[in-house]
């Protein structure tokens, strides 16, 4: 376990504990970034039952890294004690000189909920010392730390925040999935609410990541930049469903429009699919706009880009009603693979999948979905298997990528479902083998 290239970098400080506040999909695998470092870890997170799980060495997350999951990591640092999951603020307090928080800022409605933020925040207020590190690792609405939180921690810590307690942000720009690896490697945001807050976060981060650091004029800078990462990310999908729309209308190919299009160096087309999902980049252009509205400005082509990757699950529908002539939800039975927020994923927040199926509901259809890495309690309409899930299915929908079904013959799929009369896949996931006259349609 020990990771022999990190031993110099343990020589150079103080082996010491640090806490992570919310032990999320960031959360969790950030705290085994230290654990595996050799710091000892006080995990914070307000969720008991989640928290007793931990201390059980469970989880479900799915992270690998170095041909090991994230359970082992956390049970290999259970075992030596290098990590302690509580609810406790007053226990961490007494063991650490540094919290990192990790604890969102929903979107409900297209409005930020800060409730979360703001009690952890609060609860730190409590505890916190002179000599503390507070780290903020969310993604923010900007000016969410220098507004909001920091009024929040002068207004209960007794100590001057900044000067005796320092605050720092640096936002967290790893991927589900490939965090272990990221937080090593992804170059680091900091901004400080002064240059010893700044130092002080460095040096906690330097602890398990080697790339560059990028010091921010401000921490709304970094906050800023953060989101601006996402929403680009929004644009651009939203920009490939439209010329997806155009190639399908046209008669072209997508996945070879974009494929021959990205041989050219300076451009770089992202993959069109069932929608955009998760909890970062549909939530960008909301934190964004909401900064916005303070300053009576839009952001239009933002907006316009969110819409449409909203209206993706719809249109998939339409091009469906379209291809069988006029159907008749209620009398129709579809199987949808997938309900996770992208390929090979577990985490279904904010998932086009799982609004597609609530579509379908709303609409009166019948619907089984299936998703291996889901847990099958999480929605009602789920079903333990592939075959349960196709049975008896009309219609088959494949929203994202998950290794049973990913590059599986169309007449072997057709063999577990002999009434389908369409296949929708979202995500290049069949392969045509022309064994089988029932339609496949694509993005
Ligand atoms: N998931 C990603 O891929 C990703 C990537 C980069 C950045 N981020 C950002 O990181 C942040 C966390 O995301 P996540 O996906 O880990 O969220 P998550 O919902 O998986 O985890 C948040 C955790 O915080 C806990 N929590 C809530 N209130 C708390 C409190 N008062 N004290 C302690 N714990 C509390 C929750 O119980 C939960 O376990 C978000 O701001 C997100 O935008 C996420």
């Amino acid at each position: 376990m020990q990771d022999s290239n990190h031993s110099s970098i343990d020589k150079q400080h103080n082996v010491s504990a640090v806490a992570i506040v919310g032990l999320g999909f960031i959360g969790l695998p950030l705290s085994m970034s230290y654990t595996r470092n050799h710091y000892k870890v006080i995990g914070l997170d307000v969720n008991e039952a989640h928290i007793q799980r931990l201390q059980q060495g469970i989880t479900d997350s799915i992270e690998n890294y170095e041909g090991h999951t994230l359970q082992y990591y956390l049970q290999d640092a259970l075992q030596n004690n290098l990590f302690i999951p509580t609810t406790n603020y007053a226990q961490a307090a007494q063991e650490v000189g540094a919290y990192i928080v990790t604890v969102g800022i929903p979107i409900i409605q297209g409005a930020p909920y800060y409730d979360a933020l703001e009690s952890a925040t609060k609860e730190l207020a409590k505890v916190v010392k002179p000599g503390d590190l507070i780290l903020y690792r969310s993604t923010h609405v900007p000016g969410t730390v220098q507004e909001r939180l920091i009024p929040l921690l002068e207004s209960i810590s007794p100590y001057k925040i900044g000067i005796d307690v320092h605050v720092a942000y640096a936002p967290e720009r790893v991927a589900e999935g490939r965090a272990m690896e990221e937080f090593q490697t992804i170059d680091v945001l900091i901004g400080g609410m002064n240059q010893e807050s700044t130092e002080h976060a460095k040096e906690v981060l330097r602890r398990i990541n080697r790339a560059t650091f990028h010091e921010t004029s401000s921490m709304e800078m970094a906050e800023t930049v953060k989101v601006v990462e996402n929403v680009q990310r929004d644009v651009n999908i939203a920009m490939v469903q439209e010329i997806a729309q155009l190639a399908q209308a046209t008669g072209l190919r997508t996945s070879e429009l974009i494929r021959l299009a990205n041989t050219h160096p300076r451009v770089n087309l992202l993959t069109p699919g069932a929608g955009v999902g998760g909890y970062c980049i549909p939530n960008a252009y909301y934190y964004l706009q909401h900064k916005a509205d303070a300053v009576d400005l839009n952001l239009p082509i933002l907006s316009t880009a969110r819409k449409t990757n909203d209206y993706v699950p719809n249109a998939i529908l339409s091009r469906i009603d379209h291809k069988l002539g006029g159907i008749d939800f209620t009398q129709t039975r579809f199987a949808v693979l997938g309900l996770a927020m992208k390929n090979f994923s577990n985490d279904d927040r904010i998932s086009p999948s799982v609004t597609l199926v609530e579509e379908l509901l709303h609409r009166g259809a019948k619907v089984t979905a299936y998703d291996p890495l889901v847990p099958v309690e999480h929605h009602n309409f789920s079903v333990p298997t592939l075959e349960a899930c196709l049975g008896d299915a009309d219609v088959i929908l494949i929203t994202i990528l998950q290794e049973h079904w990913h590059t599986m013959a169309l007449s072997t799929l057709l063999k577990m479902a002999p009434s389908c009369r369409l296949v929708f896949d979202a995500c290049e996931a069949i392969v045509q083998d022309g064994l089988s006259d029932t339609p496949l349609l694509r993005i």
